[in-house]
């Protein structure tokens, strides 16, 4: 199944794309967002994706906008590096679909899913190491901090101890062994959501960096978009929409919570890098949600670029884990 771009209408409202001016789709996947801001003014595009699968799609869109669009096969975390290698130093707008796309999800032998029996791989790309290096070398505690921070699962140490009495007997090398061990470690009564859901989340979470990409993200947009310059980010778990909120309040010259009617927010720092023209996040109208249930769990944040200097700390992510170059150095 083709990927259905998720609150298309909400992110060019959010983006505004105009005649001349240059974006980059950070999450390429099947083209949607870049072919909605193609066709929403005489834009230049930079798409970016980490998934080699997408090149049809992308040399598709190129062979139909001609010199308006480039796509790069790169993590958006480097996109700093992306734009200038094509030449460019700054852009007018960002936009990141976060996750994964239908596609990589239907795919079996891309092992994203408990659903489909594949290779236990959840690589986006086509580097590093996969899920089964991470479930069959990394020990239980390293493991059961996964399970916990990135899927916020409750028994994180139990579904740990599980696969690694499992892995002695064999390596853990498909999607539908691992989903059973998880099942059988959880036991009982099971709600409607499958009981390897958050699990499979966070190991696909921990091989993809994600929350380490997106850290890099929002550090290289506050560098790239000139004033007025808008980054626009769609998320689809509390994890990273917590790390988008927090880096635009704290940007804004909010603190963390916010302030209140009779306590202004505005702390003394650095002058405010973006403004936000909302507090809350957009979510899905009922029209959408109801065709397509991805919709359903997506929030829009939207930044708007001051003319202040870029901050200079880093924005953090709450990744209390082992870190994916361990991983790789143990391989
Ligand atoms: C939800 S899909 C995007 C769908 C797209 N907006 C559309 O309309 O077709 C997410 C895409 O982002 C890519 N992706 C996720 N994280 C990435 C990263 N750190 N760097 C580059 N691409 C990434 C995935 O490979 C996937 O193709």
């Amino acid at each position: 199944m083709s990927h259905v771009p998720v609150m298309l209408d909400e992110v060019l409202h959010a983006l505004e794309p105009r005649d001349g001016a240059l974006y980059i789709d950070g999450t390429f996947g099947a083209g949607g967002y870049s072919r909605g801001i193609l066709s929403a003014a005489e834009t230049r595009l930079i798409g970016i994706d980490r998934d080699p699968s997408v090149l049809p799609a992308a040399d598709q869109l190129t062979r139909a906008a001609g010199k308006r669009f480039a796509f790069v096969q790169a993590a958006f975390g480097d996109m700093e590096n992306v734009v200038k290698e094509l030449g460019g130093e700054f852009v007018d707008g960002i936009v990141l679909d976060i996750g994964v796309s239908s596609m990589q999800i239907d795919q079996a032998e891309r092992g994203f899913s408990f659903m489909r029996a594949g290779p236990l791989d959840m690589r986006m790309s086509d580097k590093g190491p996969t899920a089964a290096d991470a479930v069959n070398r990394l020990g239980e505690a390293d493991l059961a901090d996964i399970f916990y921070v990135y899927g916020e699962e409750r028994k994180s140490r139990r579904v740990a101890k599980f696969i690694v009495e499992a892995r002695k007997d064999s390596p853990i090398e498909t999607t539908d062994r691992l989903a059973e061990i998880i099942s059988n470690s959880l036991g009982g009564k099971h709600s409607k959501i499958h009981p390897a859901t958050k699990s499979f989340q966070a190991l696909r979470i921990f091989v993809n960096d994600e929350l380490g990409e997106l850290a890099k993200a929002l550090s290289a947009a506050e560098k790239l978009l000139s004033p007025l310059g808008r980054l626009v980010v769609v998320t689809f778990h509390s994890l990273e929409d917590r790390m988008v909120k927090t880096f635009l309040r704290s940007r804004c010259g909010m603190s963390g919570g916010g302030g209140s009617r009779h306590v202004p927010a505005v702390e003394a720092g650095p002058a405010p890098s973006f403004r936000l023209l909302s507090r809350k996040a957009v979510v899905a109208g009922a029209a959408e949600t109801d065709v397509n249930p991805r919709a359903r769990s997506a929030k829009l944040r939207l930044g708007v670029r001051t003319e202040a200097e870029a901050w200079s700390d880093k924005p953090q992510h709450p990744g209390h884990v082992v870190s994916l170059d361990r991983l790789e150095m143990m391989l």
